[in-house]
């Protein structure tokens, strides 16, 4: 019985020294000290022997018993140590390495302009307005005086929702419905998406952006709408900036221009950007009509009023000199990056 003892004491101190986990750990101890365990087993055959041996052996198997703790233990603390070195070097981290740039967007440069045009306007007093871009085709014909049958349906055609909802074709109909909901004196812009049906090219797109303006008070003149948008103008492209106004025709407007400025680039001799002009074509204005008045029971021998209209891609396009419109709506960054 002694030798079986001093065996188990170097096989169990030589396997406890290979084991490389926890759960081999705790078998160990099962096989060596567990209720069935090779050392309960020969603890149990002790009846067997005689007085004198018996305290000998007993004091040897407490003695392997303590060393088989003892080892165990170390091997779990051995272990726990191992580990955590482990994890540590795992989990490391290189504070001196560079860190990891989360890309910056950009505003895109139709929401610049967009953004430059309304502190432009906002400066001079105007309150921003939104409309909504489905609307009825009464708010964005009827009631600016186009009636059905009029040809200027002709070049705005649009997207229909139902024969009388749509899809706007210009920012326009935010006139009215201003005009409809509140009392002169009035001022106004409003931006936002219009929609037509144009086939996509290089100057076309079936949705773009545009700026209404209204003015509508005691006593506004052809002169007010100048003189504001020449200061706009000036705002927008330059101190030097000259404005011309040339007659033109818009159902809503009685008179109506259509308004140039000086080549920003060239400042009027003529250059690529102006295509040789001098001048810059950037919006549609005139007097409210007196019938779009009345029909928001606005009384035009009392009030009168200007409105003007810009599209946004033009401008931009123009200012920034792009010569297809598709750029500004691919999202291509190493064309947006440019901004
Ligand atoms: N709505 C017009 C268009 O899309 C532009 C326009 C012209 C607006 C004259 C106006 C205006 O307010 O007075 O072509």
């Amino acid at each position: 019985m002694k030798d079986l003892l001093l065996a188990m004491k170097n096989k169990a101190a030589d396997e406890l020294d290979e084991i490389r986990d926890e759960s081999e750990l705790e078998n160990a101890r099962v096989k060596y000290l567990g209720k069935k365990g090779e050392l309960t087993g020969v603890l149990r055959g002790m009846g067997t022997l005689s007085p004198e041996e018996r305290p000998v052996i007993g004091a040897l198997a407490n003695e392997v018993r303590t060393m088989i703790e003892n080892k165990i233990a170390q091997r779990k603390e051995a272990l726990r140590k191992k580990a955590l070195s482990a994890r540590l070097l795992l989990e490391k981290v290189d504070v001196t390495a560079p860190g990891v740039c989360p890309p910056v967007g950009e505003r895109h440069p139709l929401s610049k302009v967009q953004d430059e045009l309304c502190s432009i306007f906002t400066s001079m007093g105007f309150d921003i307005v939104e409309g909504p871009e489905v609307e009825y085709d009464h708010y964005n014909f009827e009631k600016l005086n186009i009636p059905k049958n009029h040809p200027a349906r002709d070049t705005q055609d649009t997207f229909y929702i139902t024969e009388n909802v749509l899809l706007r074709s210009q920012t326009s109909p935010v006139q009215v419905r201003t005009m409809e909901k509140q009392r002169p004196p009035i001022r106004i812009i409003s931006p936002g998406r219009v929609y037509r049906s144009d086939a996509v090219d290089a100057t076309h797109s079936p949705v773009f952006h545009q700026l209404e303006g209204l003015v509508v008070d005691k006593g506004i003149t052809m002169g007010d709408l100048k003189g504001m948008l020449e200061y706009f103008a000036k705002q927008l492209f330059g101190e030097d900036t000259k404005l011309r106004l040339r007659p033109h025709h818009f159902p809503f407007t009685e008179p109506s221009a259509e308004v140039d400025v000086s080549c920003f680039v060239c400042g009027g001799k003529g250059c690529r950007v102006c295509k040789g002009e001098g001048w810059i074509e950037i919006l549609g204005a005139g007097m409210v009509h007196p019938n779009v008045l009345r029909g928001c029971d606005i009384d035009p021998d009392i009030y009168s009023g200007f409105a003007f209209g810009l599209g946004i891609e033009r401008i931009v396009m123009r200012k920034y000199n792009i010569d297809d419109m598709r750029l500004l709506y691919e999202n291509d960054l190493r064309f947006l990056r440019q901004f």
